[in-house]
């Protein structure tokens, strides 16, 4: 399923950008695994960089304070740039960084992302392009991860907390 909705996407990335060369920028670290299976199946060419925002805040949720912890390294102005996320979340992650970028003048800017859980957004926020929507829950695999691990796994999956309140539950 998964590699069939990211086939169908880069379908309609490429049409949308046809006769186009995208700066595809992947937000690390989650987007890697999504983003090297969609720019393989991109039939426009494209050129990649990465940028990572670390969000500041208790737990499993942004606190809103974000800082650009390793910045895009290709020059932005006049590009065609095509932000790609594993998740949207509260939002506030592209907001920032689509805000950083565009005061570098792009000629275009749009949003990819494999995940839209629209539940928990703080700010209004849509991506262009968007792999499946979720309401809630915590997922990991598939680039995504819960404190570093699972992000090899090759689908994706529910955290289930319930495993570990139990044990402690059994002492
Ligand atoms: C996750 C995800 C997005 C952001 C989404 O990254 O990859 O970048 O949070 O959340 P938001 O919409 O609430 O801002 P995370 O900070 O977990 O880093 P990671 O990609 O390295 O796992």
């Amino acid at each position: 399923e998964i590699s069939g909705r990211v086939l169908e996407m880069a379908g309609a990335i490429s049409r949308d950008y046809a006769g186009r060369e995208i700066l595809v920028i992947g937000v690390l670290k989650g987007a890697f695994v999504f983003m090297a299976d969609l720019i393989r199946a991109l039939s426009v060419p494209c050129q990649t960089d990465f940028i990572r925002a670390a969000s500041y805040g208790a737990g499993t949720e942004s606190s809103g304070t974000i800082l650009i912890t390793k910045d895009v390294e290709l020059p932005v102005e006049g590009r065609d740039v095509l932000i790609v996320e594993d998740i949207v979340d509260s939002g506030l992650t592209l907001r920032y960084i689509i805000d950083a970028l565009k005061l570098r003048n792009p000629r275009s800017i749009k949003v990819c992302a494999f995940l839209d859980k629209r539940k928990r957004r703080k700010i209004h926020f849509e991506a262009d392009y968007v792999g499946f929507t979720m309401e809630d829950g915590f997922i990991v695999g598939y680039g995504l991860d819960f404190n570093e691990q699972y992000r090899f796994l090759p689908a994706v999956y529910v955290l289930d907390p319930a495993p570990a309140c139990e044990k402690e539950e059994n002492g």
